[in-house]
C-alpha cells in the first residue's frame, strides 16, 4: 500500500478521524487519532495534518464525527473554523458541510479534492517546457491535499510525461515540509530531487539553473495576489529578476473572491518556539505574492493567466 494513497493520509471511521502524523515524517509512519472535534482542530493547529485542502478535508470529516457522536455542531464547526486562519480551505469545506454533515458529504469533499488535483496537473503539463529544471517551496503534495497534490501533483504529471529532468525543494524552514515531506514524496514517485537550504533559492535561479518555479497556494484574492507558505514571495521577486515563470496551482476552493486583493488576508503567526527558544522571535507562517509576480494560476478549469480578475473562472463570483 502506497504511503501516498488518500485514505492513508486522512480517513473517517467510526468513532474517529485518522491522520498520518505530518510532524514525525519522514523518520516515522505513524498514525493519529483523533476522537473529537477538538482533537481534530488540535492536530490541524499542531499541524499533524496541513497544507490547505488537507486542513478543509480533515475539518469536514471533524463536523461529520462530530454530528454522528452527538456532539454540539455549532460549537465543532467554529472550534474547527479558527483553528488555523490563512486557507480558505478550511472555511470552504465546513460551510460545505454545514447544510450534511454527514460522513458521505466529507468524503465526497475529500474525493473531489482529490478529483481537482488530477485535473489541475493534467492542466498544468504545457507549462513545463522539455527538460525542466523544478525548483518548489513548502509542500503541496499528496500529503497537503489529501491525495495526488497541486504543485506536486502537476509536478508529477509533467514528469509522466518526461518533461521534468529534476526537481529542487526548499527546504522551508522552521518545520522543513520541503526537506521532510516533499523530498519523501518524491523519493517515492521516484522523481530525481534534491533539497536545497531557503536562502540558497536566490543564487541558484540566478545561476539559471532553474526553469520554472511551482508552487500551491493557501488562499487566493480576487485580483491574483496570492498567500504560500513563507518564503514563497522572495522566490517570486527572484524569479521575475531573471524571467523564471512562477506558476500557482491551486484549486478553485483557495479562492477567496470576497478579498479584493492579497493586503487582507490573514496571516498565522505561529508559535515563536517554532524558530527558537533561547532569544524572541517573529513567526509568519505565510507570505503573499502579488499577482504581477505570478505568471499563471493553474485552477481545475485550466490555465488563467494576468490580469486575473478578468480571467480567473466565473466560480470566483460565488459567494464565500
Ligand atoms: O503551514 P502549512 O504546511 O500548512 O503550509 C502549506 C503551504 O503553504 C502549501 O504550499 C499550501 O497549503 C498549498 S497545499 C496544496
Amino acid at each position: 500500500m502506497s504511503d501516498l494513497e488518500p485514505h492513508r493520509i486522512v480517513r473517517l471511521e467510526e468513532d474517529a478521524v485518522v491522520v498520518l502524523d505530518q510532524r514525525r515524517l519522514p523518520a516515522e509512519e505513524r498514525e493519529l487519532r483523533c476522537r473529537t472535534a477538538a482533537e481534530v482542530a488540535e492536530a490541524i493547529e499542531a499541524l499533524a495534518v496541513r497544507g490547505a485542502p488537507a486542513i478543509g478535508v480533515a475539518a469536514a470529516y471533524g463536523l461529520a464525527l462530530a454530528a454522528s457522536s452527538g456532539e454540539d455542531v455549532d460549537a465543532a464547526y467554529e472550534l474547527l473554523v479558527r483553528s488555523r486562519p490563512t486557507a480558505v480551505n478550511l472555511r470552504w469545506a465546513l460551510d460545505e458541510m454545514r447544510s450534511d454533515p454527514s460522513p458521505a458529504r466529507a468524503r465526497r469533499i475529500h474525493e473531489d479534492e482529490v478529483a481537482r488535483c488530477q485535473a489541475m496537473g493534467a492542466h498544468a503539463v504545457p507549462l513545463f517546457p522539455p527538460g525542466s529544471r523544478v525548483l518548489t517551496h513548502c509542500n503541496a503534495g499528496a500529503l497537503a491535499t489529501g491525495g495526488y497534490g497541486t504543485a506536486l501533483g502537476a509536478i508529477r504529471a509533467a514528469w509522466e510525461r518526461g518533461l521534468v529532468r529534476h526537481v529542487r525543494v526548499g527546504e522551508t524552514r522552521p518545520l522543513l515540509q520541503g526537506a521532510r515531506l516533499t523530498a519523501w514524496e518524491l523519493e517515492q514517485l521516484g522523481i530525481p530531487h534534491a533539497v536545497l537550504v531557503d536562502s540558497a533559492a536566490g543564487a541558484l535561479i540566478a545561476r539559471g539553473e532553474v526553469d520554472l518555479v511551482v508552487t500551491g497556494a493557501d488562499r487566493i484574492a480576487a485580483n491574483g495576489d496570492t498567500a504560500n507558505k513563507v518564503g514563497t514571495y522572495p522566490l517570486a521577486v527572484v524569479a521575475a529578476r531573471h524571467g523564471v515563470p512562477l506558476v500557482v496551482v491551486a484549486p478553485t476552493t483557495t479562492l477567496d473572491p470576497s478579498l479584493a486583493s492579497g493586503g487582507a488576508i490573514p496571516i498565522e503567526e505561529r508559535d515563536p518556539r517554532e524558530v527558537t527558544s533561547r532569544f524572541p522571535a517573529v513567526n509568519p507562517a505565510f507570505d503573499v505574492t502579488p499577482a504581477e509576480l505570478v505568471h499563471a494560476i493553474v485552477t481545475e478549469h485550466g490555465v488563467h493567466r494576468p490580469p486575473y480578475a478578468d480571467t480567473l473562472p466565473r466560480q470566483l463570483a460565488v459567494v464565500r
